[in-house]
């Protein structure tokens, strides 16, 4: 197949299209490198090094004699998208290139209507160049398990059976995002169901859970071809963060009570679900969603498996959550059709939190200390972020 990975030099999505060219895809590489310049406006840097994308496709290229195309540009802007799919040919797309992290986009208005602006119009326009190209390319989108939020029932994929008096009708279930970036990936699946209904598009939104784990079969190839690892309060997820959190000493951060239950995947089931979404392509017309996570645990139960896993001393503290979220709540949800397609999940287990350990501790020197606590609030409209440099952001 020829795939275009959208986001390719992001912390999913450089494994991702490592991954689907060395099971001998054509892969082309589309990224504006915004990803980076968070880094720069927050005054962080990944805990692991990562090399410029140039470099690791030429790095990639020696080490398995197989090529990427890259293509650099924004999705914003809608000539540079159109080009590259004429260009490309794609069979089908992989969107990974929105802005990611929920702290982010609550940071402040200019930072909420950026994080919608960048990931409503970008999947938009992607719409739009895949309709006037080739309406047959399948859309692989990455969602998130945070559009459902956590209501008291439930949670189905994608779609809800609902009897209303007396009529019945299958429904896309109701979202209840918790932060204006997950909104703005309710938007985008909504636009994009609209697209597959008028103009016979075909889609697959992967509603993921939070991803932890860092190395995959490919990128443990070579060191430069490492992807990023992040531990910031901003763009850390929570079991790579608690990782960090142990190796440096420092409190594992439990926001609230911490019964905050989440659907979480391994990295390389991450690669695992996005391969078997694009060898089984939704029909034309089709928007399909599938839940793309394999276990669900609470914040503090992987707090608590962290500290069992660390061979030092670990302590658990319960900070002020900074979001507005349950602490305490029901949460059973549906991920089945992975599955059944052939998924074969890396479950966590003591091994898994070694290696994520062993990561963390490798660069434990890179670590600021300063990055680690949570600063922006839900409940304010404006936080001010204290950096390494000491310039607030904002
Ligand atoms: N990491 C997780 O735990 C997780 C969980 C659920 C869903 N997701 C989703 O998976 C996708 C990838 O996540 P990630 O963790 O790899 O994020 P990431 O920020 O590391 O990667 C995203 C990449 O997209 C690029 N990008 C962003 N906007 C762009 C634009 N307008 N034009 C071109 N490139 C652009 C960035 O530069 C970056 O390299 C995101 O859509 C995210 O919402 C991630």
């Amino acid at each position: 197949m020829r795939i275009l990975v959208l986001g390719g030099d992001g912390y999913l999505g450089w494994p991702t299209a490592l991954h689907l060219s060395r099971r001998g895809h054509d892969v082309g590489v589309v990224d504006n490198f915004v990803r980076r310049q968070y880094d720069h406006e927050m005054g962080v840097d990944s805990l692991v090094p990562i090399l410029q994308l140039s470099q690791r496709v030429r790095l990639w290229n020696e080490v398995s004699g197989l090529d990427l195309d890259t293509y650099v540009g924004d999705l914003t802007d809608a000539d540079f998208v159109d080009t590259v799919v004429s260009r490309f040919e794609p069979d089908a797309i992989v969107h990974f290139a929105e802005q990611r992290s929920a702290p982010y986009s609550m940071i402040d208005r200019k930072h909420a209507v950026y994080t919608q602006v960048n990931n409503v119009v970008g999947t938009m326009n992607l719409l739009y160049a895949i309709a006037e190209h080739d309406p047959s390319i399948h859309l692989v989108k990455l969602g998130t398990m945070g559009e459902y939020g956590t209501p008291n029932i439930d949670i189905e994929e994608g779609f809800i059976e609902i009897t209303h008096k007396g009529r019945t009708d299958l429904l896309p279930y109701p979202k209840q995002p918790g932060s204006f970036y997950h909104l703005s990936k309710v938007h985008d699946s909504h636009n994009i169901q609209f697209a597959c209904r008028i103009w016979g598009l075909r889609a697959t939104d992967l509603n993921q859970g939070v991803v932890y784990g860092q190395q995959t079969d490919e990128t443990t190839m070579h060191p430069g071809l490492a992807t990023r690892f992040d531990y910031d309060g901003v763009f850390g997820t929570v079991l790579n963060r608690f990782c960090v959190q142990a190796v440096v000493d420092h409190p594992l951060s439990v926001y609230g009570k911490g019964g905050q239950t989440r659907g979480m995947l391994d990295i390389r089931d991450t690669l695992a679900c996005v391969e078997l979404a694009l060898l089984h392509p939704a029909e034309e017309g089709e928007f399909r969603v599938f839940n793309q996570f394999t276990e669900s645990f609470s914040v503090l139960q992987l707090a608590e498996m962290v500290a069992d896993a660390y061979p030092g001393k670990v302590r658990i503290e319960h900070v002020e959550d900074p979001r507005v979220e349950k602490e305490d709540h029901y949460y059973r949800a549906a991920h089945t059709k992975l599955l059944d397609l052939g998924l074969v999940p890396h479950l966590l287990g003591p091994s898994t939190l070694r290696d994520i350990l062993a990561v963390a501790d490798a660069h434990r020197d890179r670590v600021d200390p300063l990055a680690i606590a949570p600063t922006v609030q839900w409940r304010t409209t404006a936080s001010t972020l204290p950096t390494a440099s000491g310039r607030p952001v904002g």
